[in-house]
């Protein structure tokens, strides 16, 4: 298998954790046999110090010719200053709207190791494991007309949807589900919102393609209640962009930290990954960033650029045995047996692990 990798590593934490995502993609090649190329390129504030813009025309080209692009974070707090469409996080959407992928995948899983960290019983969190699959170029986020009228102090943004946008998308969550636990949760306002009812009615039909995956459609109100009090009865959650927005960073709470969510956006040119965290200037160069969202991340990459679920399945199971042998970064780090360690022995830890599996 040949995999040419473009890496974003951005700012702050972004290049310390993205360092130890690529070496454990180094690993799989090695073991493997596969030849995987890094091509290094510059986003956010490392590409406006050196190139005057965070997304210089050479990182957009580089990026559309690669099979899978690998992001850190972007975002420093010396460019604050400058007005939304200058600063590194500008980089970002545009790069997101230039690959075009229409599905972001979150997983949220939880770690029988970290079951300590979310403030939710652990009866109430073992073995949940989620996969939440947001619509994430449609809704309210791009619909048009969209203004705030100060004059007349009104303002108006518009949900939209059509079928074709809806089918995309549902398609991916079947077949995703299909390959797990088989069940798609689909959450609307379908109560309410007509752009709702056409969602509804065209994930119904879509399933009919799919007669192993059951279907539930669930309304996106009680849905934020069931996701707390019973998230191990969900297996792929299908949303429209706001809804899962919001649903998929209020299931972070199952994982515990924000260093340990990855995620992947695909369906696309090419297919983006990138951990869920931002640059944490507060912790940059200190050694205390989790790789782990990382290098989930980087796992992710494997399943859905490379069809190598056995290698992505491996890096997951190996960070949940160096979590289960009590190895933590600072910001997952409880109780006393625990020994706390950096990005680097973090990155090697999982290396050995997978070295052995
Ligand atoms: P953040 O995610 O960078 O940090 C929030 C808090 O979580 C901080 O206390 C940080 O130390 C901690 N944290 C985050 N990731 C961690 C990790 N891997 N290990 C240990 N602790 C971790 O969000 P914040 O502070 O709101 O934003 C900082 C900068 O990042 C801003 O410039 C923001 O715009 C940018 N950002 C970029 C994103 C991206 O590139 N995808 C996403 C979110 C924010
Ligand atoms: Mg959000």
């Amino acid at each position: 298998m040949r995999l040419k990798i473009v890496v974003l590593a951005g700012d702050g934490i972004g290049p310390e954790v993205t360092r130890e995502a690529t070496s454990i993609l180094r690993a799989v090649a090695e073991f493997g046999g596969h030849e995987f190329t890094f091509v290094p390129a510059l986003l956010g504030g490392v590409a406006i110090t050196a190139e005057g813009t965070p997304l210089p025309q050479a990182t957009l080209d580089v990026a559309l010719d690669s099979d899978a692009v690998l992001l850190g974070a972007v975002g420093d707090n010396k460019f604050n200053a400058l007005s939304p469409d200058k600063r590194p996080e500008a980089g970002l959407l545009q790069i997101r709207q230039a690959l075009g992928g229409f599905a972001n995948l979150r997983p949220s899983v939880a770690y029988p190791a970290l079951a300590e960290n979310s403030p939710l019983r652990p009866e109430v969190t073992k073995g949940a494991d989620i996969l939440f699959v947001r619509e994430l170029l449609g809704g309210l986020y791009f619909g048009a007309p969209r203004w705030w009228n100060r004059d007349t102090n009104e303002a108006i943004n518009t949900m939209r949807y059509t079928k074709d946008e809806v089918v995309r998308v549902a398609k991916v969550a079947f077949e995703l589900a299909s390959k797990r636990k088989k069940k798609v949760t689909s959450v609307d306002k379908a109560n309410v919102l007509e752009v709702s009812q056409l969602w509804r009615a065209v994930v119904t039909e879509v399933a009919k393609d799919y007669p192993e995956v059951t279907l539930e459609h669930q309304l996106v109100d009680s849905m934020a209640m069931h996701l707390m009090n019973t998230p191990r009865s969900f297996d792929v959650v299908l949303t429209e962009n706001l809804f899962g927005d919001i649903l998929s960073d209020e299931s972070g709470v199952i994982t515990g930290s924000l260093g340990m969510l990855p995620s992947a956006t695909i369906g696309g040119k090419v297919n983006l990954y990138e951990p869920v965290h931002g640059s944490a200037p507060d912790i940059a160069g200190t050694g205390k960033a989790n790789p782990l969202g990382a290098i989930l991340t980087a796992a992710m990459v494997l399943r859905h650029s490379a069809g190598l679920e056995a290698d992505a399945a491996a890096i997951e199971a190996a960070v949940a045995q160096v979590l289960e042998a009590g190895h933590r970064t600072a910001d997952i780090a409880r109780g006393s047996n625990q020994q706390v360690v950096t990005t680097e022995q973090m990155g090697k830890l999982v290396h050995e692990a997978l070295a052995h599996a």
